[in-house]
Parts: structure tokens; sequence; C-alpha cells
């Protein structure tokens, strides 16, 4: 399946790399991982963040790699080549990188970083599409490998994912996990089951901010749910014509959404100012997906989320540190920060009056 000729515009340099498509990220990032398994011969340990989304883990896991959790950069969130040295050793196959939150991530100096070596550098852009890297090349042109990804919630609707490469010896590869991947529609019994594992994943990870359950009993029932859920990560295209079409028209809007969103980032950020939170700065390039704000204890986080709430405020407490959750006998700064983590929506889904109650819940609590 390909997309039309022109769905990015011929200057953008995504449109020059080569791509497949799946039915969601989950999917597309294990298609990558098959290949380098296949290719490379080996399948080794790859580096991610410890504050990403669990499909990122179970990805890895799926494709019959070992994940190393890597510390993220103490204000953006992200990795580091910092983060990312101590852990690099013969075992490593990959690095993903991920551009969390829409706070773009140094991903061009983990390219220069990892040049000269085997590991294979893979460049999550779901959250920052529509972003640009310190080279002026826009999220996604970086990297072996990068994906994207398609939903309701994220920056562009519809459903599935991208993955860019340049090397045309992946396609093979590629093409050959993705024929295993045939169904593209969610059944309900999908669905349910989806919801299932998500409410494990924020029980669990709740319990964990709260103190009430310590990572030692958290991790073991995580652990073993872990492959009840596999079956979700696999999904090929949907390529009916109405959801290219919401696609397509997602693409061609998208800077101008993520100028919005990024206005509203800021705006937000100034509700803030002397208010002892850390905010992130809004950097060029960065292509915010969900404004996150650190707390200086994780009880006037919960505060503030309580308030927003009450209010009919849209407000998330991502991620829980993946540590916690699948090696606990790690220790990583991210136990702690993650619990102080407050996710604001900068979307279309909110307005104004969204700002205000940002604004006010958050003047009332210091
Ligand atoms: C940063 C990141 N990477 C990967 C994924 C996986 O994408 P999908 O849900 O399309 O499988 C997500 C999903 O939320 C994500 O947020």
């Amino acid at each position: 399946m390909r997309l039309p000729q022109n769905f990015l515009p011929a200057d953008n340099l995504l449109a020059k790399r080569q791509y497949v498509l799946g039915g969601r990220g989950a999917t597309v990032l294990w298609a990558a991982l098959e290949a380098i398994g296949a290719r490379d011969g080996k399948r080794g340990e790859v580096i991610l963040p410890d504050i990403v989304c669990s499909s990122v883990l179970e990805a890895v896991l799926a494709a019959g790699f070992i994940p190393r959790l890597a510390d993220v950069d103490p204000e953006r969130l992200c990795l580091t080549p910092q983060t990312v040295k101590p852990l690099l050793s013969e075992q490593t196959s990959a690095v993903i990188v991920v551009h969390i939150f829409g706070y773009v991530a140094p991903v061009e100096e983990l390219a220069r970083l990892l040049d000269g070596t085997r590991v294979r550098l893979i460049e999550d852009a779901v959250q920052a599409i529509g972003g640009f890297l310190p080279s002026g090349n826009p999220v996604g042109s970086c990297g072996d490998f990068a994906f994207v990804s398609f939903d309701p919630s994220k920056m562009i609707r519809g459903r599935g994912a991208i993955l860019f490469y340049d090397d045309e010896a992946w396609t093979e590869p590629l093409l050959a996990a993705l024929s295993k991947v045939e169904r593209f529609e969610e059944s309900s019994a999908d669905r349910l089951l989806s919801l299932s594992w998500r409410d494990l994943y924020h029980g669990l990870g709740q319990a964990l901010r709260q103190g009430v359950m310590p990572a030692e009993e958290a991790a073991p029932v995580f652990r073993s749910a872990l492959p009840r859920y596999r079956p979700l990560l696999f999904r090929s295209f949907d390529n009916r014509p109405a959801n290219v079409d919401i696609i397509l028209q997602g693409w061609r809007t998208l800077s101008q959404r993520v100028q919005v969103r990024n206005s509203r980032a800021i705006a937000i950020q100034k509700a803030f100012a002397g208010l002892s939170a850390l905010c992130p700065s809004v950097q060029n390039g960065d292509a915010i997906w969900r404004y996150t704000v650190q707390f200086p204890s994780r009880e006037v986080a919960d505060r503030y989320v309580l308030a927003l709430r009450d209010q009919g405020g849209l407000v998330s407490h991502l991620y829980y540190p993946l540590h916690q959750l699948f090696q606990p006998e790690q220790k990583l700064s991210t136990g702690e920060l993650a619990r102080r983590l407050v996710n604001l929506w900068v979307d279309e889904s909110v307005d104004d009056s969204y700002l205000r109650l940002a604004q006010t819940a958050a003047q009332a609590l210091f």
C-alpha cells in the first residue's frame, strides 16, 4: 500500500525517505526491530527511555530484544548522549529516541554518538510530528528508522502508522515482518481488551505513584500480564479512502496546528510564572503534544490534578516509570521525578477557558 505521491510537500525531507505502513506505531516499531534482527543476525539490547508509553517496551519484547531502560533529561524528559552512553555495549542492537510530549530530543547528537558503531537508531516521532530538529530538518528525518502514528488523540487523526527509512536493503525484511500482520479491524473484544490493558497500566502505575504498592509487587503483575495483551500490538494499515483522507487532511493542516499548540503551551508556562513548578521552555522546533509541568511534590501535583478535574478540565499523569513496572531492581531518577509530572492539554479539544482554568488552579495552589 502506498499513499498518494504528493502526501508530503516535495521539499519536505520525509518525502525523500522510503516508507512502509502499519496499523499502529507499535506494529511498525516491531517491524523495524524484526528487520534489524533479521539483517544483523542478533537480537541484543535495545536502549529506550524510562518515560514513554508501554507499547514501546512491548514492541521491543515482542521482537525478542532485551530492553535497557535509560534515564532522561530532568527537564525535557528525553534521552540524551549522557544518559545513553553508560548503557552502550557490545550487546546493544538499537537505541529508540522518543520526542516525548513534543519536546524535541537531541536525536542528531545521538546519531553522532552512534556514528561508526553497529547500533541502529530509531527515532520515535509519534508525539512531535510537525516539529524540527536543530539542523532545521523535520522530526522523523533522523535515524536508520523513524516512525509516526495516527490516532484521534495524537497530532494527526485517523488510524495507522508510517515507518520511514533510507536504505532500500530494509524493504524486504520489513515487508516480510509486516506480511504476518493481516488484520486492520478492531473487534469489540479488542477494544475492550485495550481498555483493560489501559486500566491495568493506570491502576498499577497510580498505586506505585501513590506509594501504596511497592515496585517489587507491581512489576510481577505487569510482567505476567504483558504477553496476554501482545496480540493488540499488531494491526495492518486501514487503506480505505475515509482513513487515508483523514490522515492526509491532518498532515496538510499540521504546521498550523503545531503553532497553536505551541502558543497554548507558552500561555500555560506563563500562567505558572513565579510559582514553584518546573515548566520547560518551548524551544525552537518543539511541537508540543501535552505540555508537561513538574510540580515540587507528588502531593501538590495531586491537588492540582483534582482541582482541574473537579472543574471538568482535561489532565493526566503520564508516564509511570517503566523500570518500576518491569525491572524494579533498577534505580533511576525517573522513579521520583515521574510522580510529580502533570500533563496539560494544548490540542483542539481545549480552548481559552481551559487555559484560564489551568491558570486559576495553579494560582490557588501555591
Ligand atoms: C511516544 C509513543 N511511541 C509509540 C507509541 C505507539 O503508537 P501506537 O499507539 O500507534 O501503537 C505511542 C502511543 O501512544 C507513543 O505515545
